[in-house]
């Protein structure tokens, strides 16, 4: 079977040419998340405000749908960013967010207690 080996470099080169893609989409994410004012009151990894939740975390107990619906229709004293920023920002904030999965620290106070 000769054709294998190109078959599984064909496979290698794609899934890390994706990997890069979205390691990119992660890096643009975070830089929307700085400019565009989500960290005045949000922190993530101990950089930011305190008016909202924590987010290093997000990841893991919000889906990328939640994420998108938050960021678009915001809510509950957070502005909605449906208006303000490009789609592609939109996109690539919810591939940044959606990778904190930071586990919460023993130490940090749980912001708005539910
Ligand atoms: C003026 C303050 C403020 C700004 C600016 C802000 N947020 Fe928020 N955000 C909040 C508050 C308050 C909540 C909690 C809302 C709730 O309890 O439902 C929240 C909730 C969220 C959540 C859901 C968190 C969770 O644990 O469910 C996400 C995701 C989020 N914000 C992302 C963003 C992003 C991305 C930006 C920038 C585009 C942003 N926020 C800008 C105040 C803000």
């Amino acid at each position: 079977m000769k054709l294998r080996l190109p078959i599984a470099l064909l496979l290698v080169v794609c899934s890390s040419l994706a990997f890069a893609f979205s390691r990119k989409q992660r890096a643009r994410g975070a830089t929307v998340f700085e400019v565009s004012g989500c960290q005045h009151c949000h922190t993530i990894h101990h950089v930011g405000g305190h008016k909202g939740p924590d987010l290093s975390g997000v990841g893991r107990r919000r889906s990328k749908t939640e994420i998108r619906r938050q960021i678009v229709y915001g809510g509950k004293g957070m502005p909605a960013f449906g208006q303000v920023l490009e789609t592609d920002e939109i996109s690539d904030l919810i591939v940044y967010l959606h990778a904190c999965r930071e586990k919460p620290s023993k130490t940090a106070v749980q912001v708005g207690s539910k």
